[in-house]
């Protein structure tokens, strides 16, 4: 695992929007995996930068979501499927068949993960981007997920949806379950790329550089995996 310690926010955001940018120059229908939340913003905007003044094409870049809320029409301004169509869809020039993010909204839920499973296992994310809860959940996956599990409707926790009330209304506004990526479909990611930043994910962070691999922490399941680049700020490794 390499850690990079970037200075602020700012720099975190520029390391990994340059690995994807690097990723996406070395193969223009490269597979990246995305991340919603408020984490990962920076680092789209500094990607769409990179891209507006590159001549690199986007055409042939396909994007693979981690999760999306149940029962969240796409239209809503808080489904993740607005976020990503704002923060990256729109400003990378994406078309809708680049663009791959689990249907909350289908009629059979189950069904849709194993819908979703197979077209990872079918296309094959070649560098997926994380962020971390305060709890250590990756996706939204939360603690006391089995690490093979595949992607999965999940009920969250309640911590995670008082964390994710900032987007909504108010804490009632967030829904309850989601479909996720299991920690078994992140891992099968050939890179992992995981951002954090500020104090209140600096345990998260600690739990994956310091701790044996439990499912109290699921970040920590990125220990088994080959190719991970952890870029945290100052903050959020101050305890590692
Ligand atoms: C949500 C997402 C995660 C994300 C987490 C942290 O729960 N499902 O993918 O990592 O929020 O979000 P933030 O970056 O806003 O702290």
């Amino acid at each position: 695992m390499k850690i990079n310690i970037a200075s602020d926010y700012h720099d975190m955001s520029r390391q990994a929007a340059e690995r994807f940018y690097e990723k996406l120059q070395a193969d223009p229908s490269v597979h990246f995996g995305l991340a919603t939340g408020g984490t990962p913003i920076g680092m789209y905007r500094h990607l769409s930068e990179l891209l507006a003044s590159s001549p690199l094409k986007t055409d042939a870049l396909k994007t693979f979501n981690l999760d999306e809320y149940i029962g969240l029409p796409p239209s809503d301004p808080n489904s993740f499927y607005s976020f990503m169509k704002e923060q990256v869809y729109k400003p990378w020039n994406l078309q809708a068949d680049q663009c791959f993010i689990p249907d909350g909204n289908a009629a059979d839920l189950e069904k849709e993960c194993e819908r979703y499973e197979a077209m990872i296992d079918q296309y094959g994310i070649d560098v997926q981007l994380l962020g971390v809860g305060k709890n250590g959940h990756i996706g939204f996956n939360e603690p006391g997920t089995r690490f093979d599990a595949l992607t999965q409707v999940v009920e969250l926790k309640p911590s995670t949806r008082k964390a994710n009330a900032r987007f909504f209304p108010s804490t009632d506004d967030v829904p309850t379950h989601a479909v996720t990526m299991g920690i078994g479909s992140i891992l099968k990611a050939k890179e992992i790329v995981l951002i954090a930043s500020g104090e209140a994910k600096a345990e998260a962070v600690y739990a994956l550089v310091h701790r044996e691999q439990t499912e109290d922490w699921p970040i920590t399941a990125l220990k088994q995996h080959r190719n991970v680049t952890v870029i945290v700020d100052e903050a959020a490794g101050r305890l590692i």
